[in-house]
């Protein structure tokens, strides 16, 4: 890789995401990057926002989750260029996860690309916290032993481009802890909203910039308001490498998916983030070595022959 990927983010925003559970990485994608993840968004979805945005919510209400909302959300491999396919694994996230989980071993256990489209759906959600799909009991009170969900965008987002809003961890624990977002009377939830609207920030920012934040934060997708607006971002989750008691993809349950994508391109760190052993692994054998290069005959084994030859 060369460069030193934890130049695009400084030891402040690493203090920031463990005080407030959120921080806006700005400029952690280069316009380059930017520009290729969008030509691969452009292909993948292959759609544009209408004139009209779409209103569900009646005079005073509060979004709510509607199945439409996701359904412009896909996981890698997809057949377009490396850009999008590896985006999720790329370095500058890998070292921020890194730093945040005060770990070297990560893995990527969800990887999103989710583009939504003005009149698509009202985007409008209600606060709340990630962690019900990302665990079957509740958020780590040590940020370390928790995960890192780091949302990123390749187009610019302003308040009309559907962007989500947060509540900092300090400002949401003068209001209600996480497990308030799991009370789904309606009286206990108009409570809970309105209490944490006065404390919401928005994450509208240029293409380019990611939001870290961990999965007991407070957050809420907003409407795509612009005509023929279109906001594509990708979401990566890391964890701890080996924490079974986090989870959402399980990657090898997509094998009809074009891995080749991903294995001709990425390198064996970013292998490693999908779980694919690191070279110098017990694993590797000329025998697996030879089955995995049957699978992906453009796959670069040499990182993994010479550590085998090294050992
Ligand atoms: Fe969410």
């Amino acid at each position: 890789m060369g460069a030193d990927m934890t130049a695009r983010f400084t030891a402040q925003d690493v203090e920031a995401w463990e005080r407030d559970g959120v921080t806006l990485l700005h400029d952690l994608f280069t316009p380059e990057e930017c520009a290729a993840v969008r030509a691969d968004f452009d292909i993948v979805f292959a759609r544009e926002g209408a004139e009209t945005p779409l209103n569900r919510k009646g005079e005073g209400e509060v979004g709510k989750f509607h199945p439409s909302q996701f359904k412009t959300l896909e996981s890698p491999p997809f057949d377009c260029s490396p850009a999008l396919n590896l985006i999720g694994a790329h370095p500058a996230l890998v070292a921020f996860a890194r730093a945040a989980l005060k770990t070297d071993d990560v893995h990527l256990y969800q990887c999103q690309a989710w583009a939504k489209f003005t009149g698509d759906a009202d985007y409008d959600q209600p606060f709340h916290c990630d962690f019900s799909n990302h665990t079957l009991t509740a958020p780590s009170e040590d940020p370390v032993k928790n995960c890192v969900t780091i949302f990123c965008y390749f187009t610019d987002v302003t308040d009309a481009h559907g962007a989500t809003h947060y509540v900092t961890r300090p400002d949401s624990d003068k209001v209600a802890g996480p497990v308030a977002s799991l009370n789904q009377d309606p009286e206990a939830q108009a409570t809970l909203q309105a209490g944490l609207l006065p404390y919401s920030r928005s994450s509208a920012s240029s293409a380019g910039t990611a939001i870290a934040y961990t999965t007991d934060v407070y957050h809420r997708g907003t409407n795509l308001t612009a005509p023929g607006g279109r906001r594509y971002a990708v979401m990566a989750c890391f964890k701890k490498a080996g924490d079974e008691s986090i989870g959402f993809t399980a990657w090898q349950f997509h094998h009809t998916k074009p891995w080749s994508r991903i294995f001709d391109h990425a390198t064996p760190e970013q292998l490693a983030c999908f779980g694919v052993q690191r070279p110098g692994d017990p694993f590797w054998t000329e025998t697996t070595i030879a089955r995995t290069q049957e699978r992906y005959p453009g796959w670069n084994a040499a990182p993994y022959r010479a550590a085998l030859a090294g050992g």
